[in-house]
């Protein structure tokens, strides 16, 4: 070959060399590219995208700042702020109304005529209870829930119990279905979480009872109070109440009632019950927890059947609920609160002949954020302190929460028993909750 050849060839290979070179680096560097951009989406799609922003961060500290312990930290801004904040613990056994009432929890507020926020609730962490469905299935739902709202970052996940303190543990399948948030279709409303994401969302080795009192405690020394509401049968807050009650009373100078958590439960009955005919379905699966509720020192508020059964979804307030949920660039959400209340529609109809379903479990969260807020306490609610005790005896009547209704008991009264709701502002505060959460979705274009 002659040297001209040979230059030739040489060159032929550096360019072809230096093509390979440019080639696998353009490949490389758009597989850098792709895994960039795909760390970044999937990070801003598991972390809601609203945790990466700063101006929510500082529009919001008490929603950004992460798990159990920093739920807590944040509280220490809650005082910059010139509305109130109410720190919530949700113990529930999700059920459709109890779905709802998780999104209250997240994301409900109450504002005023000008549409400023007078007050907020801060959830602070989630627990679940065998109820409505077995724990397994209790705690998945509400993780599915917790992810569906974009929560599930932020708001810590613990199981409680898996049975009550002495009954078997029975489920409301009849109402909730197979999974406990069937839909008409057999079609999952709710998007479901893979295995891995479910069993690290859940706080490993976590007892419900240890983390309220850590919860209560720390807000305690911050001058706030914790509100407990519990959605399912009591029997993670029986626990609760004889493990620290009297901790709790040592701690608070005896001043429990009004310092310690204060415990708002969505159950019980004045007359009629739903579970046979005296008894409401929580009281009914662990009536000894509610009877030790009932009798703890704690300031406990009843939200019965008699206040739920008038939160009813009529087309009407399916229309509005629907309408919240509108937004421009996220439309998926119509559809799934709707399959949600047409199933619990469906089994309404079916079981009692309701023409529409009541949504019970909302309404004892709406509870705790009146009883925070001076200008709505007076008119959202109406209720008065009773003797209750809660039957646990009888073979027929089990479960019946009983009020010492002409005043003959010689035992203290205990217990604020709602009687009445505005209905109105109900429905304002739901598809209050709704709106926040759809417009959060599209300011920080997150999709799921
Ligand atoms: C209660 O029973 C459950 O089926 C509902 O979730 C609600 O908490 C109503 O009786
Ligand atoms: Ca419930």
């Amino acid at each position: 070959m002659c040297s001209m050849c040979r230059l030739s060839e040489c060159v032929g290979l550096l360019i072809f060399g230096a093509n390979a070179v440019v080639f696998f680096s353009l490949v490389c560097a758009r597989w850098v590219a792709v895994g960039v951009v795909g760390v970044a989406v999937r990070h801003s799609r598991a972390r809601g995208a609203v945790e990466s922003i700063d101006m929510y961060a500082s529009e919001n500290p008490h929603r950004y700042d992460g798990l159990l312990r920093s739920r807590v930290e944040a509280a220490r801004y809650w005082k910059n702020f010139n509305y109130a904040h109410v720190p919530c613990w949700l113990d529930c056994d999700p059920g459709h109304d109890d779905a709802f009432a998780m999104y209250a929890a997240g994301w409900g507020n109450w504002r005023d005529d000008n549409g400023a926020i007078v007050a907020t609730f801060e959830l602070m962490g989630v627990s679940t209870v065998a109820g409505n469905q077995t724990i397994e299935k209790t705690t998945y739902n509400a993780a599915r829930v917790l992810k569906w709202l974009n929560l599930d970052e932020i708001v810590p996940l613990i199981e409680g119990a898996s049975k009550p303190l002495l009954r078997e543990a029975k489920v409301c399948e009849e109402i909730h279905g197979e999974s406990g948030l069937d839909t008409r279709d057999a079609i999952d409303a709710l998007p479901g979480v893979s295995d891995r994401v479910f069993q690290n969302m859940k706080q490993k080795h976590a007892v419900v009872a240890v983390e309220i009192f850590e919860m209560w405690k720390k807000l305690y020394e911050m001058d706030e109070r914790l509100v407990i509401v519990a959605t399912g049968p009591l029997t993670n807050i029986a626990t609760f109440c004889l493990t620290y009650g009297q901790i709790i009373s040592q701690i608070t100078h005896g001043q429990s009632h009004t310092k310690g958590p204060k415990i708002v439960f969505m159950g019980g009955a004045i007359e009629k019950g739903n579970t046979g005919s005296r008894a409401e379905f929580n009281i009914q699966c662990d009536p000894e927890a509610a009877k030790i509720v009932l009798e703890s020192l704690f300031e406990v508020i009843m939200v019965p059947l008699e206040v739920t059964h008038t939160a009813l979804v009529t087309a009407d307030v399916l229309r509005r609920l629907q309408n919240a949920s509108i937004v421009r660039a996220y439309r998926k959400r119509v559809g799934q609160i709707t399959e949600l209340l047409d199933f619990f529609k469906m089994t309404y109809q079916r079981v009692f002949g309701f023409q529409h379903p009541p949504l019970h479990d909302p309404c004892a969260v709406w509870c705790a954020l009146t009883e925070h807020v001076e200008t709505l306490k007076q008119d959202a609610f109406t209720g008065d302190i009773e003797r209750v005790d809660v039957e646990c005896l009888s073979q027929l009547t089990y479960g019946q929460t009983v009020l010492d209704c002409w005043g003959t008991s010689t035992k203290p009264k205990n217990v604020k028993v709602m009687k009445r709701m505005n209905v109105e502002w109900f429905w304002k505060f739901m598809c209050g909750a709704i709106r926040e959460h759809s417009e959060q979705c599209e300011s920080y274009q997150y999709y799921q």
